[in-house]
């Protein structure tokens, strides 16, 4: 009996339940191995959510519930293997009902249950909204399927227009796979993340999803080749870089300039690489606070 019950602990353990499967929103704590050294960024507050998808941490977010979109993922990345998987979007049960299941599932045919909706972006909210919808942690920076199929989930989505999501912002993510992918020896570490409207003024249908003026994204990678620093060109981008991409060809230059040589289609959308200190000064002029977006900024060595 005794044994039999610590058995069934040790199957909860490894279904990623120990700490009890009702703890995935609200509590970072059961996937804090997302983050370099355990250390969630650290000024920006929301609702935590360990995405949970079959049974096993994937990845995770930090969600806002008046803006029903993530303010930052942060996942491990891995090299992509195979397609890119069919859009088959899932929601966040817990979000709706703290005592619901903890995985990730799939919209119920029919009318939505009017918790879901209140607590969340739904699909019709994307549909003919004049934006796609943009990952934050993107399926092309995974290996397995699953992994791949678990970043389909509208917690991990926001408002991106078609010009930045399918141009530089996927030329971004493109490089980052190359470069962490030849160069990146140990785990690599990913956040990205938006940065609001002033007064959080442009939104999807309504005020149901408010749309970011821009997105940001930044790796750490402490154990990479050593090769490459001597090599001029590559020695900025490790351990760690970032970048900042437009997502409203009307913004201002200031942060991010406008290539006025790109085609028509991606023109306004551009992405300014920086090094991460040059990030986290812009997060702290846009929102007002100090912004930390990894231990030490990635420099602390084991
Ligand atoms: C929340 O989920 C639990 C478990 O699925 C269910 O028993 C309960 O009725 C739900 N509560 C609401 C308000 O929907
Ligand atoms: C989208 O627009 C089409 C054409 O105007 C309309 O038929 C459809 O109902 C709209 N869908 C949603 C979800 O708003
Ligand atoms: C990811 O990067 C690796 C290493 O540079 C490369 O071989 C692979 O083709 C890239 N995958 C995609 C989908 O771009
Ligand atoms: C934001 O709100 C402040 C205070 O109400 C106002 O002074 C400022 O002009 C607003 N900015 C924008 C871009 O709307
Ligand atoms: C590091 O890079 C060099 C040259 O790019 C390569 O020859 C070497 O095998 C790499 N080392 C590791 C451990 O991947």
């Amino acid at each position: 009996m005794l044994c039999g019950h610590a058995v069934g602990l040790v199957l909860l353990a490894l279904a990623g339940c120990w700490s009890g499967c009702m703890a995935d929103v609200g509590d970072f704590s059961p996937c804090l191995n997302f983050f370099y050294r355990s250390w969630p960024p650290k000024g920006l507050s929301g609702t935590p959510i360990c995405q949970r998808y079959e049974n096993q941490y994937r990845f995770a977010s930090l969600y806002s519930r008046q803006r029903r979109s993530p303010l930052f993922s942060a996942y491990i990345f891995s090299q992509p293997e195979g397609k890119r998987p069919s859009a088959d979007w899932k929601f966040e049960p817990q979000l709706a009902n703290a005592t619901a299941d903890g995985n990730m599932a799939f919209f119920p045919p029919g009318e939505l249950d009017p918790d879901i909706v209140n607590s969340q972006a739904i699909e019709p909210d994307y549909i003919n909204s004049s934006y796609t919808r943009g990952h934050l942690n993107p399926s092309l920076h995974h290996q397995t399927h699953t992994d791949r199929l678990s970043t389909f989930t509208l917690p991990n989505v926001v408002p991106q227009k078609a010009g930045s999501n399918s141009g530089p912002w996927m030329k971004l993510e493109s490089e980052v796979n190359h470069t962490l992918g030849s160069y990146c020896l140990g785990e690599a570490y990913i956040v990205t993340g938006i940065i609001p409207y002033e007064n959080d003024t442009h939104w999807i249908k309504g005020h149901r999803v408010a749309v970011p003026e821009y997105l940001w994204s930044a790796y750490c990678c402490p154990k990479y080749n050593e090769s490459v620093l001597t090599e001029a060109k590559l020695s900025e981008f490790l351990p760690t870089y970032a970048a900042i991409g437009r997502n409203d060809r009307t913004s201002t230059e200031d942060i991010v300039p406008i290539d006025k040589s790109s085609p028509k289609k991606f023109w306004g959308y551009d992405v300014r690489r920086m090094p991460l200190d040059m990030l986290e000064m812009y997060l702290k002029q846009q929102f007002g606070t100090v912004i930390n977006v990894f231990y030490e900024q990635c420099s602390g060595l084991q």
